[in-house]
């Protein structure tokens, strides 16, 4: 039974009507465009070793702090992003490059000693609001690393950081 549908669905794929047609070319098409797809490898988000204007170069910062910046923030706000296989997957790497470009344009960890006193001075206290409402990291990005979630006890790391640089008050 199970065998005779399979046959009929199959002769309907291979038969010529109109609508079997559009759907064969359709198919034909996005296949074809998936091959072509791949040739066009976004480039990579990578430098050696850690920058001069790191954020941790311009503040004392320690080991624990830093570490978790890196784990959870760095892949789309620093000059070094850890690629995942399906980077190399398009359209999705694509996408991985979008974010890891307008991450990096509104907040680079790497580049924080560029920054003027005032900008850098705003990008800290917005550091604490997305970490407070768990605004960052990216919902998509938490789903494919779950242990990227900001915890409370980042928060307070944070918080009593910032306040040991005299960056926020409270
Ligand atoms: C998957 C990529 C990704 C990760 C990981 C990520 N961010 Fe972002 N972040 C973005 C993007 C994209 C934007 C800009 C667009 C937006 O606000 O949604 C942004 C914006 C921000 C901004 C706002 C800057 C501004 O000027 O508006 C702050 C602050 C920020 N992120 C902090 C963090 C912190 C802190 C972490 C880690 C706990 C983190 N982000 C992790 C992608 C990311």
């Amino acid at each position: 039974m199970e065998n005779f549908l399979n046959i009929n669905i199959f002769r309907t794929f291979i038969s010529g009507t109109p609508l079997m047609k559009v759907f064969r070319k359709t198919l034909l098409l996005l296949v074809i465009l998936t091959v072509v797809f791949q040739f066009v490898q976004p480039t990579k988000n990578k430098s050696e070793g850690i920058s001069s204007d790191d954020i941790s170069k311009v503040y004392a910062m320690d080991e624990e702090l830093h570490g978790m910046l890196v784990t959870k923030c760095y892949d789309c706000h620093s000059n070094n992003t850890k690629y995942p296989w399906y980077f190399n997957v398009q359209p999705i790497g694509w996408w991985l490059a979008a974010h890891v470009h307008d991450g990096k344009e509104h907040l680079n960890f790497s580049a924080f000693g560029s920054y003027s006193a005032e900008k850098a001075e705003h990008k800290l206290e917005e550091l604490k609001e997305v970490m407070e409402d768990h605004s960052m990291p990216l919902k998509s990005y938490v789903l494919f690393h779950p242990e990227t979630e900001v915890t409370d006890a980042d928060i307070d790391r944070v918080s009593a950081w910032l306040r040991s640089i005299g960056a926020i008050d409270e």
